[in-house]
Order: structure tokens, then sequence, then C-alpha cells
């Protein structure tokens, strides 16, 4: 069995190794401009169009991510017909679950305008936020939108997803589709989202949807840059109306050095490290849906190329 890899910026001979100990039988290598030998699956992370363009033979791909946006963007160099396989939690439900209720119960505990007091050395009381009035919103319910829900669970907010179709999820009050958007929206004091990005998701985070939020409500994105509209979330901010924002994604990465959010303290910036990929794990489910896939079997996390996500 031939195994092509590909992860640009990423040092692929840890990668090759851990594949070695769990797919003995297999032949890895490094993809390299030119090489159009045959391959049965390709394992990759933003490949250049030139290594899957006209390739015939693959049984699969597998992107090194849960988002498939950016391989997407290859288009007709995708072979229509091989089935692309996401990262499927694989350790990255926690990491996401971890980062957001970090950011979630900071904001309820009101702690960055307590560190903001303690930089200027007041001590000072800020009246508490009360559970009630501080409604949580998650944008996208799938594989890490429904573990963060559960996460937050635990503190008893009031929590709501929006979703393309309906959910049942413990605790969490379900919107799903265009139509029920506003209604999600209107009463939501803090959006996290957690949506795939597709044409449909593109801009979602705009003037127009984050004025519907509560005053003083509060945004954390954990999906892609493009989801927002970076000016609109700024003005907001600066308005007021939004009180703080976590963003751990952007429009360009890295984030660059005239961007005015670095200047604007209610904005926390992170360096789209909520929920990585991570070796050990993904290689064992990589292997075991290869395992799979050679016993003739179906595996998760196919996706819907309809959909784009
Ligand atoms: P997923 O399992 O595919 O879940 C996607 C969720 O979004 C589903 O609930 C889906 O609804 C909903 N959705 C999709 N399109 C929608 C639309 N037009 N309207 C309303 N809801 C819509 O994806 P996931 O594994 O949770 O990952 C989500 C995204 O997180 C990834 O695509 C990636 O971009 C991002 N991510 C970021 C990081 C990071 O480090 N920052 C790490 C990993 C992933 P249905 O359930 O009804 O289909
Ligand atoms: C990371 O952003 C991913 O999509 O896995």
């Amino acid at each position: 069995m031939q195994i092509l890899f590909h992860a640009g910026g990423i040092d692929p001979a840890p990668w090759i190794q851990s594949f070695k100990s769990t797919l003995p039988q297999a032949q890895l290598r490094e993809w390299r401009e030119g090489d159009d030998a045959a391959a049965d699956y390709a394992v990759v992370w933003k490949p250049p169009a030139a290594m899957l363009r006209g390739r015939v033979g693959l049984k699969a791909i597998f992107n090194l991510g849960a988002g498939v946006d950016a391989i997407l963007q290859l288009g007709d160099a995708l072979p229509p017909t091989v089935p692309l396989v996401r990262i499927d939690d694989a350790g990255m439900a926690d990491q996401m679950a971890e980062y957001v209720t970090h950011a979630v119960l900071g904001y309820y505990r009101r702690l960055d305008e307590h560190a903001a007091n303690i930089r200027q050395r007041e001590w000072r009381y800020i009246k508490p936020n009360q559970k009630q009035d501080f409604s949580i919103g998650i944008m996208g319910l799938g594989v890490l939108g429904s573990r963060i829900a559960s996460a937050l669970a635990q503190f008893d907010f009031p929590l709501r997803g929006w979703s393309r179709t309906a959910k049942q999820l413990p605790g969490v009050e379900s919107f799903a589709g265009e139509s029920q958007l506003a209604e999600f929206l209107k009463g939501t004091r803090l959006l996290i989202c957690v949506l795939p990005l597709t044409p449909h998701t593109q801009d979602i985070l705009n003037r127009q949807t984050l004025s519907a939020l509560a005053p003083e409500s509060y945004l954390i994105n954990v999906a892609r840059g493009a989801h927002l509209v970076e000016e609109d979330l700024l003005a907001l901010v600066q308005s007021g109306h939004i009180k703080g924002a976590t963003l751990d994604v952007f429009r360009q990465e890295p984030l660059p050095a005239d961007h005015p959010f670095w200047n604007e303290p209610r904005i926390v910036i992170t360096p789209h490290m909520s929920a990585m990929t991570l070796r050990a794990d993904s290689v064992r489910q990589i292997s075991n849906k290869i395992a799979a896939i050679e016993r003739g079997e179906a595996v998760a996390g196919v996706v819907d190329l309809a959909r784009q996500y």
C-alpha cells in the first residue's frame, strides 16, 4: 500500500515515522513536485493542486484537520469521486471545550475587567453577572460545537445552539436554518462561532448579525477568520455594543503587524491554537480508517462535497 504525505510547513519525518508504526505494511513518502507515481491514499494539509490534479487510483484523501475549506478551494484539481475524510475529533473537541470554557468563564466572572483594574492598582468591586441574563449561543453543533455545549452545560448557563438541522442536546435550546437565525441571535449574550467555512457561512458575523445580540455582548470565534467581517466587529466593540471578543482565527494569518486588532485591548488574540491536530491521535484515527476501507467498510468523517463540510 502506497501513502503520499504532504502537510505544508510541517516537518513530515515524525508523521511518516508514526504511520510506519501503525501501518507497518504501508510505504509512506513525502510528495514532491513532479511525483505522479501511483498511490492508494493521500494524507494532506493545504496540499498544492499539482499533488492531486489528475491523480487516479486514490481510495481516499485524509485532511489533517477538521475544516476542509482550504482543500475544497482546489476545485477541479480534487479528484471528484475520491472520498475526502476530515479529522473527526481525535482530541480536538476537548481542546476546543477547554479554550472556550476558559474564555466564557472569564467574561461571565468579569475577570477581564478585574485584570484591567488590577493593572491600575485599583481594588474595586464590580457587580457580578447573573446566569439568567447570560445566555450563550453556539453557532455549529457538530463534533466540536456539541462538545463545547456539554462542557458549558455543567455550569448551568442558559444554552442555545444554531445548526443547519435541528438538534436534541441536553440543556441546549435548538434553532435551525436561516429562518431561525434572527431569533437565535436576539436572546444571545455571548456568541460562539464553530461553524465550517462554506459559501453559506462566510461573513456570517457581520454588523447586522452582531448588532442583533444583546447589548454588552461577547464574541468568541474559533472557526475561521472569513466568518467575521473584522471592521464590523471593531466598530461594534468601539461603540460598546460588543463588550469583548476572543478570536483564534483571522482573515489573514498570521495577523498582519499593522492590523487594528493588536491595539484594541477588548479583543483577545490567539494564534489559531484553540484545537490543534494531535499527531498520535490523528495517525491512529487515519490508520484505523485505512484498515476499515481495506476491509470494505464505511468510515466516519467523509465530507459531503455538496454541503462543503
Ligand atoms: P462539523 O462536525 O462538520 O459541524 C459543523 C456544524 O455546523 C454542524 O452542526 C452543522 O449543522 C453546522 N452548519 C454547517 N453549515 C451551516 C449553516 N449554513 N447554517 C447553520 N449551521 C450550519 O464540524 P466541526 O468538527 O465541529 O468543526 C467546525 C469547524 O471548526 C471546522 O470546519 C473548522 O473550520 C473549525 N476548526 C477550528 C479549529 C481551530 O483551531 N481554530 C480547529 C478545528 C476546527 P448540521 O449538524 O445540521 O449539519
Ligand atoms: C484547524 O483549524 C482545523 O480545521 O482542524
